[in-house]
């Protein structure tokens, strides 16, 4: 979604189709596969270098949802099954730009997250902390002509996790976005300022410390909503896309 270029778009080979290309992140600023702090890391992590493969229809193209997909009971996670949720109710709000500060319209933001207590509603998630018959922790939203999106829900609780000694993961909500191509898809967690746990979360630190303060969100008073709900803002930055579909063999694309 970033113009970086002046090359003039041509055509796919054997076609009058102009594919899109979008820029690779440099392997240095690539969030690590494998952290030392991080334990499941060790087993899942390829043991070989990545190849990067090549942007072909399938990678330059994305899902079409549709007009009716979501609707707006999706973006309001404190309402489900005919109750409401317990909790610190919570309004998330912020956009989705491009690399380039631009706004990424129509982009769907998909979000998942424990309730209240720290639990998430699924078979594996077993530890002693309650259920919330009204919480489900799934939301869904399609930013607007400016790139906005909004939820409201529960701040989500802290919870334990096996990765060491009375590891706990700090607040989050995680986050998946679509662009309008199957690569500008980004898979994050959003945090909550100030949060005590930070300093013994391999997650957290895994990111570059320079990069860190961007997957937390702003509290916002001025948004909160008087006997209602706190805000918190989180602007999201794609990559940019790169409208230069000339192939050059420095990178092995052969679009
Ligand atoms: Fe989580």
């Amino acid at each position: 979604m970033t113009g970086t270029t002046s090359r003039e778009p041509r055509p796919a080979s054997d076609s009058a189709l102009v594919l899109p290309r979008y820029l690779r992140e440099p392997a240095d600023r690539r969030t690590p596969v494998a952290y030392a702090g991080y334990k499941s890391t060790g087993v899942r992590a390829p043991l070989r270098t990545p190849v990067d493969l090549p942007h072909r229809l399938t990678e330059v193209t994305g899902p079409v949802l549709g007009e009716d997909m979501v609707t707006a009971a999706d973006a309001d996670l404190t309402l489900r099954q005919g109750g409401e949720a317990q909790g610190q109710r919570i309004i998330v709000y912020g956009r989705v730009l491009d690399s380039d500060g631009r706004p990424v319209p129509h982009a769907l933001v998909e979000i998942w997250q424990a309730n209240a207590a720290g639990r998430y509603r699924h078979v594996v998630d077993n530890w002693p902390a309650p259920l919330d018959p009204h919480f489900d922790g799934l939301g869904r939203v399609v930013t607007d002509d400016l790139g906005r999106y909004e939820f409201t829900t529960i701040k989500p609780g802290a919870y334990p996790w096996g990765n060491h000694h009375n590891a706990w993961r700090p607040a989050h909500i995680h986050f998946s976005l679509f662009g309008q191509a199957f690569t500008q898809r980004l898979v994050t967690q959003m945090y909550f300022p100030d949060d005590p746990l930070f300093g013994q979360d391999p997650i957290f630190n895994s990111m570059p410390t320079t990069a860190r303060h961007r997957a937390v969100s702003r509290f916002d008073l001025e948004r909160s909503q008087p006997n209602w709900a706190l805000a918190f803002q989180w602007d999201i930055v794609l990559r940019g896309r790169e409208q230069t579909p000339f192939e050059t063999d420095d990178d092995g694309d052969v679009a």
